[in-house]
């Protein structure tokens, strides 16, 4: 694990555009700065999906197509804080499904609190938590052949490019049967002047939360960044439908990291990309989707239509080998 952030640092700071991978921001301060974001004002997006959980759960429900007598798996790809989940669970419970919760995360940590506060809030609902990388588990899970609903939701898709992103449905989709669900949670394109502020908030939590990048490589690879000579720079244009963040550095500057064994450069004014978060329409997910073997068969918005979730189904049986 370690090696491959050494190696990805280096390799993305050696390159003529420097960028870090934004996956990197998540080790337990990145993670509680995560969950004061969701809760800020100006980060609309877990509002609007909660909204469109608390209003339209039932015909969420109903667009998986379950039958109540059939038990299913309900897999929540990252175990996130669960409050949209839970409602979700709730609803279930209460309309008499057959199921077990599987959320899938590779922090032991968040699903063991995961656990533990769904057998406080919902002791009916099975919780099976499953300790691993996305892939493995779903190909663990695949040989079951009980019908699956797969969650991913919070538009955590828009941190990979279009392509990947592609992949990455593609991929899941090989892990499921013919009529399995993914439910999946996308931010829409909208002005800059709603965007912006989401990535940008007044309190500097969401500049902490990229400069934490930094605190870690100083910790975890024996560095020496000095926090106030970057500046945490978020750039948005609806035209593109895609808010990424950068660090800039603000003077002509020298960085050495243990763990490389190597000198690194900055020059005043020169920008690492840390992370892009891309925004949607349904001409943009239409083109994700082409090559994979899942359709759209439903979409829930919120009031304002600032987010969506849509139901993926899967079409295609997996082709003889
Ligand atoms: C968790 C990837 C959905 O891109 O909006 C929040 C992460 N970055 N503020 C997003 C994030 C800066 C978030 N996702």
């Amino acid at each position: 694990m370690i090696k491959q952030f050494i190696v990805d640092v280096d390799s993305g700071l050696s390159q003529p555009q420097k960028q870090l991978p934004s996956k990197y921001f998540y080790d337990k301060k990145g993670d509680e700065l995560f969950v004061k974001i969701m809760s800020l004002e100006e980060y609309y997006l877990t509002r609007s999906e909660m909204e469109i959980f608390n209003e339209q759960i039932g015909s969420i429900i109903d667009s998986f197509k379950l039958n109540k007598a059939t038990y299913f798996e309900l897999i929540e790809l990252g175990a996130g804080d669960g409050s949209k989940t839970r409602k979700l669970l709730k609803a279930l419970t209460d309309e008499g499904y057959q199921y077990d919760y599987m959320p899938i995360d590779i922090s032991q940590n968040a699903l063991d609190k995961l656990e533990e506060s769904l057998a406080n809030d919902l002791p009916a609902v099975s919780v099976k938590p499953q300790h691993g990388d996305y892939f493995t588990i779903l190909e663990s899970l695949k040989n079951s052949h009980h019908p699956k609903v797969l969650l991913f939701l919070g538009s955590n898709l828009g941190n990979m490019p279009d392509n990947t992103a592609s992949e990455f449905i593609y991929n899941l989709g090989r892990n499921l049967c013919c009529d399995d669900k993914i439910l999946i949670g996308l931010d829409m394109i909208k002005s800059a002047d709603i965007v912006l502020p989401a990535y940008n908030d007044q309190q500097g939590v969401t500049r902490e939360f990229n400069l934490n990048l930094l605190h870690r490589i100083n910790t975890e690879l024996g560095a020496n960044f000095d926090l106030e000579l970057f500046e945490h720079i978020p750039e948005y244009t609806e035209h593109e439908g895609i808010a990424k963040s950068y660090l800039k550095s603000l003077c002509n500057q020298e960085v050495t990291i243990n763990a490389t064994g190597k000198v690194y450069s900055f020059s005043m004014g020169e920008k690492i990309h840390t992370e892009i978060s891309r925004k949607y329409n349904d001409s943009i997910f239409d083109h994700i989707l082409s090559p994979t073997d899942l359709v759209i068969t439903a979409k829930f918005t919120d009031s304002k239509q600032y987010f969506a979730d849509y139901v993926l189904t899967r079409v295609r049986a997996e082709p003889d080998k």
